[in-house]
């Protein structure tokens, strides 16, 4: 049962919102995003202004349903249509050729749009009561990690968002899978809540997941140090973990332990603090940005975290550690 069902008035006062070129935090089925009215450049800079984040990264425009695409996007080629058909709502962004009433603002001046048909049931009221397009990127500080509940929201944004609609906890918890379909190759430029291989199946054909700049885009997630939370993170394997963990413990330092096990060799021990996470891949991608978080807060010197698998189902959460812990601070 959705413990976190908002009443219409309070719907209302965000479309109202919208409408007046306010911003409004709001949950997703992957993470909370901040979302302001996509066809307002205005309302669309405040976005990027509470952010922190450089003007020239695109957003990806949220619609409340599949007919809504051709009014946001031109030349979509039957894959995506398949593709939307198959997943949307769900986890799935895809990049399309804008069509004339996206502004430049929304796609950092690029001829190409990322659109999403959100699965919440409070993103898809919003939607509705709003009728236009909402341009939302994740609602956390530029670089920082995403916002999976609304506290998440409140702590790192605050009172410089118009309003924050509290949706409980994420169901996802990792950011859409962002799909391109602009150059003759469909490729994956994010791994995210939806797999490589659902895709593949669909389209039936082979995905490869390439690296933005490839496509010549400017996909913030792409960059080496997205995803960073404040500690600075480490990924070991089993062995080395808690090796690293107890020479670090020595020196002083308090130390976050991220233990991917069933086995129960998550110990506290004299500043060694365990966190175990779960084994199953979408369990994990649930938690990670929330146990990020509660770390963060808890002021840990150092995080370390086991080495997740190398299957198919840990692509995203394996590209989201790999950024976090490729932040550069030590
Ligand atoms: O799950 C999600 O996708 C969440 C929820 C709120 O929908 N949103 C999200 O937005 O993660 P954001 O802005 O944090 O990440 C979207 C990514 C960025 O890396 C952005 O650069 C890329 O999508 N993107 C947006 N439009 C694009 C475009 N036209 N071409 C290439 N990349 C694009
Ligand atoms: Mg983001």
């Amino acid at each position: 049962m959705n413990l976190h069902i908002i009443p219409n008035d309070q719907i209302q006062a965000a479309a109202l919102l919208l409408r007046s070129g306010e911003t409004v935090a709001f949950p997703t089925e992957t993470v909370y995003g901040l979302g302001a009215d996509a066809s307002n450049p205005l309302a669309v800079q405040k976005i990027f202004e509470i952010k922190g984040r450089p003007v020239d990264h695109p957003l990806i425009v949220h619609i409340a349903t599949t007919s809504q695409l051709p009014a946001w996007a031109r030349n979509i080629p039957d894959d995506a249509w398949r593709l939307a058909a198959a997943f949307w709502p769900g986890p799935l962004t895809l990049i399309l050729q804008r069509s004339n009433r996206v502004p430049n603002e929304v796609t950092g001046w690029q001829d190409t749009v990322g659109l999403r048909v959100p699965d919440h049931p409070i993103a898809t009221a919003l939607l509705h009561a709003f009728g236009g397009g909402i341009a939302a990127p994740s609602a956390n500080r530029f670089g920082q990690i995403s916002p999976t509940t609304a506290q998440h929201v409140h702590d790192k944004l605050g009172s410089k968002v118009g309003m924050i609609l509290d949706g409980g906890p994420c169901r996802i918890g990792v950011e859409s899978t962002i799909v391109s379909l602009t150059h003759e190759e469909t490729v994956v430029l994010r791994p995210g809540g939806l797999s490589i291989e659902a895709l593949e199946n669909t389209l039936n054909k082979k995905i490869l997941l390439t690296q933005a700049a490839a496509h010549n885009v400017r996909a913030s997630g792409m960059l080496d140090s997205h995803y960073a939370p404040t500690t600075p993170i480490e990924i070991h394997p089993a062995d080395e973990l808690w090796r690293r963990a107890h020479q670090l413990a020595k020196l002083g330092y308090k130390v976050a332990v991220l233990k991917l096990s069933d086995e129960n060799k998550c110990i506290n021990s004299g500043g060694i603090t365990c966190f175990q996470m779960p084994l199953l891949a979408d369990e994990y991608g649930h938690d990670l940005y929330a146990t990020l978080h509660r770390i963060d807060h808890a002021s840990f010197d150092h995080l370390l975290a086991e080495t997740p698998p190398a299957t198919q189902e840990w692509v995203a959460i394996n590209d989201r550690m790999r950024r976090a812990a490729h932040s550069g601070r030590s």
